[in-house]
This record gives C-alpha cells, sequence and structure tokens, in this order.
C-alpha cells in the first residue's frame, strides 16, 4: 500500500492533522484533514503561561481522536508538533508526559525560527515561485516570519505576537493602544523593510483571504495561491478594525470561529504592512504541517522538489492518465504545433508551458467516465492541480481542456473567469491548438507518424498514411483566425 503519514500540528488556538498519502516518489495527495478550536493557550497569558486544565483536557481529548483516525487510515508515521503555547509554558511537560503515557503520542516542541522555516518551506515549495516574499504565519501565541525567494529560505524569525496572547493581555481589557505599542516593538527585530510579495500563512491569514475573495465575487473557489494587491488588504484590515460587533464581523464574511481573534490577527498585519513596504500579497493552503511533511518527503534533496518537476501534475498522471504514451504523444505535438505557429497567431512564448501541460492532462478525465472526460477533466484541474500554479495558469489549463476536441470556449466561461484568463482570442487559439492536436491523433500512432510544415496561413501535414481520421477530425474543428488552413 502506498505510503501515508499523519502530521498534527498543536496550535495555540487550533489543533490540526493532514494525512498524506504518497503516490510515487514526490508525488502526493491529501487524504483526510482534522481540525478543532480546542484553543489550548485558553487562559493561559493572564496566568504566566501556565497551561490551564480545560483546554489542556480539550486537547488531550482531541488528541485522542486524531490518533483513532490516523490508525483508521493505517498511517505508516504519525508527527506530532506543537507550537508557542507549549514552547512557553512552565508546565508543559506535564502535558507532553501525560500524552505520552496515556496516548503513545510524541509531542516534538519546536522552537520559533524551526516554525518560520517549515511554513516557508511548505510555501516555497508549493506556492507558484515568488521573488523577493516574506512569509507570515500569525498563530493563536507568536507569528512566524521567512524570506523566500524563489525555492530558497533564509532568515527565519518568531515574534512572541498572537492573536490569542493578544486577546487575552490586551483586547479583552480594552487596551488597544497598550496592543499598539507591543505590537510595534515586537516589529523592531523585523530586519526587512521591503520585499515584493508578502505570503500569508494559518488561519487568520486564511479567514482574511477568504472574506475578502467572498467580498470580490471572485470566480475560482480556491484559497491557496489567490493573489491580491496590498492596498485591498489595507482597505479590508481597516473596516475589520472598525467593526463593533459580531454583526459587523460577520457583514464582513469572518467565519464566526473567529470573531473574538480576528481583530487582534488583523492588528498584527496591519502593523506590519505599516512597517513594509509590500506590493502584493499571496494566501498559503499550506503551512507548517506541510513543511514536517515536505521535509519527511524531501529529506535527501535539500528540502526542494527536483528541477522542473510539479508535484500537483505527477499526482494526476498517476493517479488518473492510463494511457501514458498518448498523453506524451499529444504534449509532445502540441509544443509542435505551437512552436510552428506561436509567432503567426501572434501568442507570447510564456503559453507554451500551459498549453501543452493542457494536452498531458487532457486524457485524465476519462479514467472517470469516457462520455465526459472534458468535464471531468476540467474539475480535476480546477481542484487537484493545486500546487505550484498560479490561478491564472489554473484556469487557463483547466478552460483548454473543457473546450478541447470540438468546440471553442464560450462567451459565458470566458466572461465569467475574465480576470483569471488570458485575452479572449488568445484563449480561443490556445484551445484550438489542443483540440487540433487531438485531432491529428485521432488514430492513436504509437509514435507520430507525421510531419508538419507551416508557410503562408497553411499547416501542412505529410504523412505516407492516409490519416483517415485524423482528416475527418480536422474539418470539424473551427478556428477563430479566419485565413488558417490544414492541409494533409
Ligand atoms: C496557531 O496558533 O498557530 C493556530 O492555531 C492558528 C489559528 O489561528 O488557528
Ligand atoms: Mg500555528
Amino acid at each position: 500500500m502506498a505510503k501515508r503519514i499523519a502530521v498534527i500540528d498543536i496550535g495555540s488556538n487550533s489543533a490540526r492533522m493532514v494525512i498524506y498519502e504518497k503516490v510515487s516518489r514526490f508525488a502526493f495527495h491529501l487524504l483526510h484533514e482534522e481540525k478543532s478550536k480546542v484553543r489550548i493557550s485558553e487562559d493561559a497569558y493572564k496566568h504566566g503561561r501556565v497551561l490551564q486544565e480545560i483546554p489542556m483536557q480539550r486537547t488531550f481529548d482531541a488528541l485522542s481522536d486524531f490518533i483513532q483516525i490516523s490508525d483508521s487510515f493505517k498511517t505508516k508515521k504519525l508527527f506530532c508538533v506543537a507550537t508557542s503555547a507549549l514552547r512557553d509554558a512552565p508546565n508543559k511537560k506535564d502535558f507532553i508526559q501525560k500524552v505520552k503515557n496515556k496516548l503513545k503520542l510524541n509531542i516534538k516542541i519546536i522552537s520559533g525560527e524551526k516554525e518560520a522555516y517549515f511554513g516557508a518551506i511548505a510555501c516555497a515549495n508549493l506556492l507558484p515561485p515568488q521573488d523577493n516574499a516574506l512569509s507570515i504565519d500569525i498563530g493563536g501565541g507568536s507569528t512566524e516570519l521567512a524570506y523566500i525567494d524563489k525555492n530558497s529560505v533564509s532568515h527565519p524569525l518568531s515574534l512572541k505576537l498572537g492573536t490569542v496572547r493578544l486577546k487575552e493581555l490586551y483586547f479583552d481589557a480594552g487596551d488597544i493602544q497598550g496592543a499598539i505599542a507591543y505590537i510595534d516593538e515586537q516589529l523592531q527585530k523585523l530586519p526587512f523593510d521591503k520585499v515584493n510579495t508578502l505570503i500569508g500563512i494559518g488561519g487568520t491569514f486564511r479567514a482574511i483571504s477568504s472574506s475578502i475573495m467572498k467580498r470580490e465575487s471572485y470566480p475560482l473557489n480556491k484559497l491557496h495561491a489567490y493573489e491580491y494587491d496590498i492596498s485591498t488588504l489595507q482597505t479590508f484590515l481597516q473596516e475589520i478594525l472598525q467593526a463593533k460587533n459580531n454583526k459587523e464581523l460577520k457583514s464582513l464574511f469572518i467565519d464566526s470561529n473567529r470573531f473574538d481573534v480576528i481583530q487582534p490577527g488583523t492588528l498584527i498585519l496591519q502593523r506590519l504592512i505599516n512597517k513594509i513596504n509590500i506590493s502584493k500579497v499571496i494566501t498559503s493552503g499550506v503551512g507548517v504541517r506541510e513543511g514536517v511533511y515536505l521535509a519527511d518527503l524531501l529529506r535527501n534533496s535539500q528540502h526542494k522538489f527536483p528541477h522542473n518537476y510539479n508535484t500537483s501534475v505527477r499526482y494526476i498522471m498517476d493517479t488518473h492518465v492510463k494511457d501514458k504514451q498518448f498523453a506524451n504523444n499529444l504534449n509532445a505535438l502540441s509544443k509542435k504545433i505551437f512552436d510552428l505557429t506561436y509567432e503567426y497567431f501572434a501568442i507570447d512564448y510564456k503559453y507554451r508551458y500551459n498549453l501543452a501541460l493542457a494536452a498531458k492532462l487532457y486524457p485524465a478525465g476519462s479514467s472517470v467516465h469516457f462520455y465526459s472526460q472534458n468535464k471531468h477533466t476540467y474539475y480535476l484541474i480546477t481542484s487537484a492541480l493545486e500546487f505550484g500554479f498560479s490561478h491564472h495558469d489554473i484556469m487557463l489549463i483547466a478552460t483548454l481542456t473543457k473546450y478541447a476536441k470540438n468546440k471553442l470556449p464560450s462567451k459565458k466561461h470566458l466572461q465569467f473567469y475574465k480576470k483569471l484568463l488570458p485575452q479572449e482570442e488568445i484563449t480561443k487559439i490556445l484551445s484550438f491548438l489542443l483540440s487540433l492536436s487531438i485531432a491529428l491523433l485521432s488514430h492513436r500512432p504509437r509514435n507520430l507518424d507525421f510531419a508538419l510544415h507551416f508557410e503562408g496561413d497553411t499547416l501542412h501535414v505529410i504523412s505516407s498514411k492516409k490519416l483517415y481520421l485524423a482528416k475527418e477530425a480536422v474539418t470539424k474543428l473551427t478556428c477563430s483566425h479566419q485565413k488558417f488552413k490544414v492541409v494533409f
């Protein structure tokens, strides 16, 4: 059986577990996720950071269930890390000992720097590559930051700033000025004053991004790699801070689970943005847990995937594409046709990769059902092609597969995803190029059994074979570019 690993993160606010299944060397997928708002740090900050009986019991009970769930998946390993609340607690040993004795679970308390590092390697490996970026994970007890440039991580830093900590020490007493002074003092430790991109990790950031997504009526329902500009964030943070009650927070699309900690979290973020010059924001759906998982998976490769390797593409190929040879032929042919015609169609070379990927993944949907292949491939790409791609990439690749074979993208579709797709004409041409590639492989040759030559407005298909089905399929295609012809 494929190797399954569970990772539990005991945060100061919530405890979460993920279970990942490895399907090939570096390809994996999420089998299960569990979270519980146990808030182990509750009332600790008012009592010298001593963990209190009731929150400890809640955490113990949740862990006990987590272990049972993990066992039900027959996991090979279970990693359990704990962060700020346990790190700071004078009575942490009691809790760790009890869990070890009664649940046979080893909790590993990680340092703030390690925590920052784990979150950052998850982002560096699983988000589209970012230059000159700062990751921030606002937790219940601490805030972790790290510098990320493409796939390398440096300057991990942990600050004693957290949502529950600030709530209990300042917000509950109505001392917002005190909170601001404390945050600003902590932020002096930051070694940066300017980055391109802020990468947001963790529950608080996800809650903020998710609300922004709803307000903006964003067309794609995917939080991981959701991007917006810094001014959108600034405006929204100000509105959250001005909310006077839960009803107003609700109208800002804040989940009721977060009502009591969203303002402290927002204030940390607002003060940070005041101090650092940032231009855009990207949301991460992955964090410490994925970092712990990747540090194990990539232990022999400096915590990096091999060059040109994409784990989500690999996962879809491994689990849904049965005929790899056909997928690879389609991929190679689409690149060939692109290379011959992209200047003629005035299409930027950067779209070559996405066209070729759409070609490679196109057959995936037939693993669900042959007749609705396009629909299933589209769905697989919009949901499972999640790591390493921007939403622009995902939507283009998905759209090309949705309309592959005999249709051009509909007006309605192009309009709905306008924010994420290239100009209509470009999307239509790329869609045509994929359909043409599929048509030319109608007879499913083992290897490409024809040559291509492009001249004037005409693509010549040269072969000693009749290519009967290919010819028939090509006549059914529509190209938005009137003069373009295919001649056999
Ligand atoms: C943490 O403390 O890191 C997490 O519990 C984050 C959260 O707000 O749920
Ligand atoms: Mg955390």
